[in-house]
Order: C-alpha cells, then structure tokens, then sequence
C-alpha cells in the first residue's frame, strides 16, 4: 500500500520562484497515494499556473474567496477542515509573517487560520531575506506553535544569483518529510502513558499550603506530544493556572496533594506502558491540618511540623514490569549530573533528564528549557535552550527509541 493511502493534504502555494517546482511534489504525492487539495496565493499564480496545478492534482485550484465569474463562494472553513495535513511550500518571507501574525488577507491565509490540522511550513527565499532577523523570529514562532512543523531552508545556489541558505528543500525532501510525519503519527498507537505534571499543594489550614513555582508546563507538553504519536495519556495534573490540554486521547485526572497523585498514578501505572514524572511533588507535608484558619495573634514564631511524601516514581519504580518504562526529572540547583545520576539509580528510572535552574530560561515558569538526558549506561545527551514543546519531542523521541 502507498504509504500515503487515502491521507488528505492541502497544499498552499505563495508567491516564490520556488512555486515552479511544487507540481513536481505533488505528483509524488499523488503516487503515494494522497489526495490532493491546493489553494494559492493570487501572486503565486505568475510563478505557477492553476492550470498546471490543478492538472496535476486532478482538482480545481482556489486563490479567491469568489469565483470572479460566477460568484461561486470557496468556503476556507471547509478546506480548513478537509484535510490531514496543510503544506505551505513554498512560504515566501511576506507569507511567513502573516502566518506568524494571523493577518488572512487571503484565501490562504485564511484557510491556515481556521484549520485544526497540523501545518507544514516550508519557507524559501533569498539568504539576506531568510538570514533577516524578522524572518528568523517569525519562523520561531512558527516552530513554537503546537502541531507545526517549520522545514529549514537549505544552502545553495538561489535564484538572484546569491548563494547561501534560502534554497526550498526539494520536492522529494519535502515527500519523506511528509511521509515521516504520518508514519511519527501512529508510532505509539496502542499505548499508554502516564504523566504527572505541575506542583502539589500540601494544606497547613483551609487557606494556606506549602507549594512551589511549577507551571504544569512542561507536562503538559510531553503528554501532548505523546497523544500526538497515538498514545492514550492519564495526565495527572496538581494545581495549575494554565489550561487544562484539549486533545481526545488525554484523561485529566485533577489532584491537590501529593498523596492525591500518589493514589492516582498507583491505580492508573499498572495498566500503562509507562510513566513520565515530570510533577514538582512536595517532598513534605504538615503532619496535620488545622481545620479553622490559624491566627496570628500574638504568636512571635511559628513552626509547623511536616512528615515525608510518598516518592511516587521511586514507587513505581520498585512494581515497574520489564516492558513498562519509567522517566523522571531533575531540577538541580547545583552538582546536577551527580544527583541526577543517583536519582536515576534509587527511583529504577529509564532515564532522567536533568534541567538545572543556573541555565537561563531553564525551569520553572518559563516557555523554554535546556535538558539533559542521562540513560541508565550513564550517557548523557545535551540540547539546547528550545521551547517546552520541542523539548516534550526530544523526550518522547527518545522514549520512543527505547521501545523499540
Ligand atoms: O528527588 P527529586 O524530587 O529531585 O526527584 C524528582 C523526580 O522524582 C521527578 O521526576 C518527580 O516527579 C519525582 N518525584 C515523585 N514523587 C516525589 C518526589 C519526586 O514522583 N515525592
């Protein structure tokens, strides 16, 4: 079977020389089995013609909202909505940046806006247009957004003359691009995980707790990009402000303490095929709560006693099953490579990957983050400072790569 059987993507062309070159990857799309939808910006038509387009994709070519003759109505909502995948190749600078602004001046742009579907940019043109600082930021933005995969532009001789980076990866690039994207889709089909994510609330009275600063952010992403690849996910989220994640194969499970998550990750872990513990667990809590607010009075000091948590991944690491794997994070002030070895060790983890708050933009709060993964053989795998989103990909790439 074409490994495109019955997939249905949309192709947005824009308005750059490397236009020329997209009824070439749509043949081989078609080969592979795909249908084919391509809608064009009005300027892309001096590069390429609807009528080449629309030959080789076997169906009509839309660039307006109104078919200027009849007055036939092309309803973007629906061609959002039609598809599998949306390819925008070639994105000229100018498209790149009303994607990364959400301006929908045309059929297009439109079309992106209102598609639920994951988007594959591919941006071409000139290296000084490329190399320019505004393109740079709207291609990170563009990167960062969830479901989008932004392709870079390669090196090479360009059509002003110039050479250097800007060149449109070639239509057979951009197939096994696309071909891997599907394939990525259904690698963990079958599957179960559980991730713990965000802070526990310990409770002194019926107002106060012991908490600490986590986002639920960088949880929330590896569940995603799990859900992503086809695995069922039990989220078990602490107190959160940010939203909860909207995805049909993810199950919220809303806990406060950390014997609340205990209980929920000991009934859910059995039946999965692995946990991620990315939760800031309070490793203390009160011994007792008070249950009326306590006052200050005419208290000078104050103490409150606290007893150990449960540690829910050293926990699960002791019943873990031969087939279930077990990853854990270390935040690490200091000495980060030497405790988040240990803490490999004594919680039975897979791997752990160590984020250390002396790296800015690292930790808590923040979008971003820069890891380390430390296997069980002790090697250690570094990446640079990316977005939570991007890390949650590294780290499900490598889980992945220890299924196998
Ligand atoms: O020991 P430490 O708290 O640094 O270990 C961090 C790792 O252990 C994280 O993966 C965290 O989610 C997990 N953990 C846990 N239960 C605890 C404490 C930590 O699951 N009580």
């Amino acid at each position: 079977m074409p490994s495109l059987d019955g997939k249905k993507i949309l192709v947005g062309v824009s308005g750059g020389i490397a236009a020329y070159k997209i009824p070439i990857l749509i043949r081989l799309l078609i080969k592979e089995g795909a249908e084919v939808q391509v809608v064009q910006t009005p300027y892309s038509q001096n590069f390429v013609t609807p009528l080449t387009l629309s030959t080789v994709s076997q169906k009509p070519v839309y660039s307006e909202f109104f078919e200027q003759n009849t007055g036939d109505w092309h309803s973007h909502i629906e061609l959002a909505r039609n598809c599998d995948l949306m390819v925008i190749a070639p994105a000229t600078a100018n498209t790149l940046s009303k994607l990364a602004y959400g301006q929908a001046d045309n059929l297009l742009l439109a079309v992106y806006m209102a598609t639920p579907a994951p988007v594959m940019i591919v941006p071409a043109m000139d290296v000084d247009m490329y190399n320019h600082p505004a393109t740079q930021n709207n291609i990170k933005i563009l990167s960062d957004r969830q479901n989008h995969i932004v392709l870079e532009a390669e090196e090479g001789e360009l059509a002003s003359g110039l050479t250097g980076k800007g060149r449109m990866p070639e239509p057979e690039t951009i197939l096994q691009e696309i071909i891997s994207f599907f394939q990525k889709k259904n690698t963990l089909k079958g599957k179960t995980f559980v991730v713990t994510a965000g802070p526990t609330y310990e409770k002194i009275d019926p107002v106060r707790f012991i908490g600490n600063f986590s986002s639920g952010k960088m949880g929330f992403a590896i569940a995603e990009e799990l859900a992503s690849r086809g695995a069922k996910v039990h989220l078990v989220s602490g107190p959160v402000s940010i939203p909860y994640p909207n995805h049909p194969a993810i199950t919220v499970h809303k806990v406060v303490s950390a014997l609340e998550m205990h209980d929920a990750v000991k009934k859910l872990f059995p039946e999965s095929d692995g946990a991620i513990f990315a939760a800031a667990v309070a490793d203390f809590r009160p011994v007792s709560t008070a249950n009326n607010k306590i006052k200050r009075e005419n208290k000078t000091s104050f103490e409150i006693k606290l007893e150990k948590n449960p540690d829910i991944a050293a926990e699960m690491g002791k019943i873990k099953k031969d087939n279930q794997i077990t990853v854990g994070f270390a935040l690490e002030t200091d000495e980060g490579l030497q405790n988040a070895s240990k803490k490999l060790v004594s919680k039975n983890l897979d791997f752990i990957v160590l984020n250390s708050l002396k790296d800015k933009g690292s930790g808590f709060g923040t979008d971003t983050n820069k890891i380390t993964i430390i296997d069980k053989g002790n090697k250690k795998t570094v990446f640079e400072l990316k977005h939570k989103r991007k890390v949650a990909e590294d780290i499900v790439n490598h889980l992945v790569s220890l299924l196998k």
